[in-house]
């Protein structure tokens, strides 16, 4: 696909104007550093999340510089120098000429005349928007640049009198999704989707979780996923009751639940899906009700996933849901509002029912605005993600003993009604068990 500059270019223009509203000024927004693994092996790279959301730029040492006051807005790229000799052991790089091309800026230059060009760049702005103690070897940069710019007071220059935190403005960007946001995020979800199904398919008494874990990052990246968008959880039995369990090396029991929790990054965004289902492909006794119960709490939240709704709507009604069945079940005693004003549920739902959803899993953008929950707007994604785990106790019936589940799904709000991204992923007790029988047939 080609690449389409617009609409970081579009993004540069409107945290240019929040800039200059505020009184002007200049950001600094550096990618992320690569990371060494061991000896002279690195992690794999992944860019900084704002870093590319303002240029879909995903070569490491790379900053972008935006100047926002009065008289212009201007964008600076600081890049990889073109080199003959890494480029044959490492790969291509833009440079900064192409790269300026590519991505619509108006200069560009290798980094090599960053610290040289930083303190003029810096010199009579009046604030420096920048995401102070991210990154301490950049903060370090930072502050030799601003004691460059002091040092020249006597020339009139005068360094910036403010630092404010860019990612403010950025991260109320980044709740609403554009329309290019929206349809790689469909497409993410729609891979994972199908990763989900291929692991219900996939799935036999005897195999291992590990085994399942490649189902799911074979089917990622056979369609061009570049990672996962976390550590896949794949958690049989009693390791669904571990919630950030990433072990994936036991085997997987006849008569056992198996809870999946995974996405797949596509082009910086990420997908973010959970299901549960039986190791042999039927849900039964305790494991049915459990999963029954947060499957209708799962719905209810759903449906509260609209514009006249706060943040905290779903997971006021999937807690409301859930206590009422954990006192059906016999799994907890006392009235329903006893249940929640004392939060005793909590032992058995621990976690809250939602995230932002995008760049990042754990997306950027508040929650809470004056104190208050935000209201849901249209073009936001978040997580529904409800769950029951249940360890062993002697005041626990045993047939609960074990069973952990959780059902997760990517929720775009839109103007109408709630826009399920992950909808391709069957959830419903009948549609898992057609599902798993494919894979039997
Ligand atoms: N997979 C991380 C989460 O569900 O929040
Ligand atoms: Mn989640
Ligand atoms: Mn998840």
């Amino acid at each position: 696909m080609t690449f389409d500059p617009s609409p970081f270019a579009a993004r540069r223009t409107r945290l240019a104007e929040y800039i200059r509203n505020a009184g002007g000024g200049i950001a600094l927004i550096p990618s992320a550093p690569e990371r060494t693994r061991n000896r002279d092996s690195d992690h794999p790279y992944r860019h900084d999340s704002y870093f590319y959301y303002l240029t879909g730029f995903t070569e490491p040492e790379s900053t972008l510089v935006l100047i926002a006051t009065d008289s212009e807005t201007r964008a600076v790229l600081f890049c990889r120098a073109k080199h003959e000799e890494r480029e044959i052991w490492d790969g291509f790089r833009f440079g900064p000429a192409a790269a300026c091309e590519r991505l619509g800026c108006n200069e560009a230059f290798a980094n090599e005349e960053l610290a040289e060009r930083l303190p003029a760049l810096l010199g009579n702005q009046s604030a420096l928007w920048y995401s102070l103690g991210h990154d301490t070897a950049w903060d370090a940069r930072i502050m030799e640049a601003l004691n460059a710019v002091r040092a020249s007071v006597r020339n009139g220059v005068a360094a910036p009198a403010d630092i404010r935190d860019v990612r403010g403005p950025l991260d109320e960007m980044r709740i609403f999704k554009d329309k290019s946001e929206i349809a790689t995020m469909r497409r993410a979800a729609e891979i994972s989707s199908g990763a989900h199904r291929r692991a219900m398919r996939a799935c036999r008494p005897g195999m291992m979780e590990y085994e399942i874990e490649a189902e799911l990052l074979h089917e990622f990246r056979r369609h061009g996923s570049q990672h996962p968008a976390y550590t896949s959880i794949v958690a049989g039995g009693a390791n669904a009751c571990v919630l950030h369990y990433v072990g994936n090396d036991q085997p997987l029991k006849d008569g056992e639940l198996l809870l999946i929790d995974a996405g797949c990054e596509l082009d910086s965004y990420a997908a973010d899906i959970t299901r549960t289902f039986p190791v042999n492909g039927r849900f039964e006794g305790a494991a049915r009700d459990v999963y029954a119960l947060v499957l209708a709490s799962q719905k209810a939240a759903i449906n509260e996933c609209r514009i006249s709704r706060n943040f905290n709507s779903p997971h006021d009604v999937a807690v409301q849901i859930l206590a009422q069945g954990m006192l059906d079940l016999k799994l907890l005693t006392g009235s329903l509002d006893e249940v929640i004003e004392t939060a005793s549920y909590k032992r058995f739902y621990m976690h809250r029912t939602s995230h932002w959803l995008g760049l990042d899993v754990h997306d950027a953008g508040e929650y809470k605005r004056m104190g208050r929950w935000r209201d849901l707007e249209p073009g936001m994604v978040l997580t529904i993600e409800p769950g029951c785990y249940i360890r062993p106790a002697d005041d626990v019936p045993e047939a609960f003993w074990n069973i952990g589940v959780r059902i997760e799904d990517d929720v775009l709000i839109t103007a109408v009604s709630p826009d399920v991204l992950t909808s391709a992923t069957p959830k419903c007790i009948k549609d898992i068990e057609a599902c798993m029988a494919e894979g039997r047939a």
